[in-house]
């Protein structure tokens, strides 16, 4: 049987930090968002595995919804250029507080597009919670209002986020040895 646990170099975050994480970033939202008409928005594929833990860590009542965006000529590994919307969302954002629910905050160019865009729909707010941050990679002058963890410069997986599809099962975060991408 083959085990992806094989194919991880490092861990950088693991189960246990990812839990109790989430746990306090749980209890901050209710806290922050208590009285308000809060909508989490997660972007698809990467944000689901922390969407999934984080909303059951909020314990104030919350919509949920989702949205798949690609960056224009971006590939596998880099984002370049706006942000095009490949499945918008469902509901309505007037009077709503939005936040945006994401696997990890890289360069920043895909939430500094998707922002504004996300603003002309009249909400009350939009904010953005992120577990992981690489703030050495930023280009854009953007930064969570909820994050989890500081990542360095290095491609990382699971707890959702892929290498070619793969590994978004994990459930912790890692680096991949070198020979995988080869
Ligand atoms: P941006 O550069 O902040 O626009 O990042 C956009 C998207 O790139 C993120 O939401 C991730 O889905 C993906 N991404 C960025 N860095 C990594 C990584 O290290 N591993 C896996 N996906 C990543
Ligand atoms: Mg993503």
């Amino acid at each position: 049987m083959y085990d992806m646990n094989c194919d991880i170099d490092h861990v950088l975050v693991s189960e246990q930090q990812l839990k109790d994480k989430v746990a306090e970033l749980g209890a901050a939202i209710s806290r922050d968002y208590a009285g308000r008409d809060l909508l989490l928005v997660s972007i698809l594929k990467g944000s689901v595995v922390f969407m999934a833990d984080l909303m059951r860590a909020i314990t104030i009542p919350c919509g949920i919804d989702f949205m798949v965006v690609s960056s224009y000529g971006g590939s596998n590994t880099t984002t370049t250029g706006l942000v095009k919307i490949i499945k918008d969302l469902d509901q309505d954002l007037s009077g709503k507080d939005v936040l945006i629910v994401e696997d990890i905050l890289d360069t920043g160019v895909t939430l500094s597009n998707l922002v504004p865009m996300l603003k002309m729909r009249n909400p009350d707010s939009v904010r953005i919670c992120a577990i992981l941050s690489k703030p050495s990679r930023r280009q854009a002058n953007i930064e969570p209002d909820y994050k989890g963890f500081d990542v360095p410069d290095e491609f990382v997986v699971g707890y959702g986020l892929d290498y070619d599809e793969k590994y978004r099962n994990l459930p912790y975060v890692g680096v991949l040895k070198p020979e995988i991408y080869e």
